[in-house]
């Protein structure tokens, strides 16, 4: 059984003030909810605030992006072993923000995946096709390469530790959500194109999030789907009512 993960993304988003205040509302929102998962994912910066605030919950830190290496040279960078200290279980690779506005390709977000498992964090690797792509019927070719060539080489020891987020570029901060159906479709593909590189248990095991606009009203609809194993929340995760309600969206 695949226990569901209700990931907030809050991106550039929140002083450390304001963050605790947020972590604050949330805490004792989840308690006795053993049945899904909710990881907090803040800028580094509020990283060791939070997780002082969210210590006794039962509520997940992660962090918004790392570098593959542990240390050195890479002046502005954040590395593995420092989140690792700070109690960080989950860490976002390959988010599309980064793949448009810092140029991250597949292969830099493959090192990143290996070098997140490496260090016992769990990488949700996000994908997802631009509007013009899936205009030109390219959903699927896109998806593809991006999968493969981001886990290229990853283990299955690895693997084991890997999350997918699904989140089409046209649905991020837009408003404008994939369709469930579209959400299945495409979770679909994923699920049974790891089953092809690695096997059965791997690929039933794999949690595929959607991520794109998802808001206390069409949050059931994702989750229904038995291809959906959870949300990446970006606005809506600001709101501490909203995300409560995302994830207790059956309560
Ligand atoms: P959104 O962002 O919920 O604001 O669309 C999702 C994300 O970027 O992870």
């Amino acid at each position: 059984m695949r226990k569901p993960l209700f990931a907030a993304n809050w991106k550039m988003n929140k002083t450390v003030s304001e963050s605790v205040l947020l972590a604050k509302a949330l805490k004792n929102e989840f308690l006795g909810l053993t049945n899904r998962e909710v990881v907090l994912c803040p800028p580094f910066t509020s990283l060791s605030a939070v997780a002082a605030e969210i210590r006794i919950a039962p509520i997940a830190l992660g962090a918004q992006n790392m570098h593959y290496e542990k240390e050195g040279a890479f002046t502005g960078e954040i590395s593995p072993f420092m989140l690792q200290e700070l109690g960080v279980k989950y860490v976002i690779v390959g988010h599309s923000e980064r793949r448009q506005h810092f140029n991250e390709g597949n292969e830099l977000i493959n090192k990143k995946i290996k070098s997140a498992a490496a260090f016992g964090l769990h990488p949700i690797f996000c994908v997802g096709e631009t509007e013009e792509e899936r205009k030109k019927k390219k959903t699927k070719a896109i998806i593809g390469k991006q999968v493969k060539e981001g886990l290229k080489g990853v283990s299955e020891f690895e693997m084991r530790k890997v999350n997918i987020a699904y989140e089409p570029v046209w649905a991020i901060g837009t408003g404008k959500n994939a369709t469930p159906e579209q959400a299945e479709e495409v979770h679909e593909f994923i699920r049974n194109l790891v089953k092809r590189s690695y096997n059965d248990e791997i690929a039933d095991n794999l949690r595929i999030l959607y991520g794109g606009s998802v808001n206390p009203e069409n949050v059931e609809g994702f989750m229904i789907k038995s291809a959906v194993d959870g949300v990446l929340v970006g606005g809506a995760s600001l709101d501490p009512k909203k995300f409560v309600k995302i994830v207790k969206y059956d309560y």
